[in-house]
């Protein structure tokens, strides 16, 4: 159990040296976050995929290249933004932003995975560093009918709602009619009487 212990902690140890050693090498560092706008993802309708880098590192990356190899064309067309893109210098503390519109051309779940991120940690830094964007993780591409049918739905949500709601305004409605029917016909009888 002590020697777990003792495992667990000089693991704990390299993992942390090894952390510190990469933060005193400097240089760029890059965070992307690749995110899906859309919350219901339909066959034919247009999907927004969007790409944020920030560089958290302490010098500028150099030649930034965000490759997206994720979405096969057999089931992903492309409506407009590039899957690779490069970005000549991105300084420290700097974001950049990137959207990919893709209509999906097909109904199937789909594990939307990371993009790679390709850059040179500094203007002196010979090799590029490779990374990755988080990964929006698994999706479900619906079927048009099966979006028509959940706005349907609510239409008929909205419809029994009113038809619940109606007999409680229409009838004290025809009450109302009927007494100011019933007193304007007696005031009009009345005036006729007094003329
Ligand atoms: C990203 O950069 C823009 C300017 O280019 C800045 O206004 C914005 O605050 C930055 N976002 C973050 C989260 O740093
Ligand atoms: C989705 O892909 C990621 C990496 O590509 C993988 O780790 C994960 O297990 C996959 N998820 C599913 C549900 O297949």
């Amino acid at each position: 159990m002590s020697q777990l212990t003792a495992c667990a902690f000089l693991i704990g140890l390299v993992i942390f040296t090894c952390g510190a050693a990469a933060d005193s090498d400097g240089g760029a560092q890059l965070i992307g976050v690749k995110s899906i706008a859309n919350n219901l993802i339909v066959k034919g309708m247009d999907v927004t995929v969007q790409y944020d880098i920030y560089n958290v590192g302490d010098k500028a990356a150099m030649n930034v290249q965000l490759e997206e190899d994720g979405f096969p064309i057999d089931y992903f067309a492309v409506r407009s933004g590039f899957q690779h893109v490069r970005w000549t210098r991105l300084p420290p503390g700097a974001n950049v932003s990137h959207t990919l519109i893709l209509t999906p051309l097909q109904t199937f779940v789909f594990n939307a995975s990371h993009a790679v991120m390709r850059y040179k940690v500094s203007d002196e830094a010979t090799g590029s560093t490779v990374g990755y964007t988080t990964s929006p993780g698994e999706i479900a591409v619906i079927e048009t009918a099966d979006y028509d049918r959940q706005f349907s739905a609510h239409a008929m949500d909205w419809l029994t709602f009113g038809m619940m709601t109606t007999p409680s305004i229409i009838i004290p409605f025809l009450l109302w009619y009927a007494s100011v029917r019933k007193y304007s016909n007696l005031a009009s009888h009345s005036s006729r009487k007094n003329n």
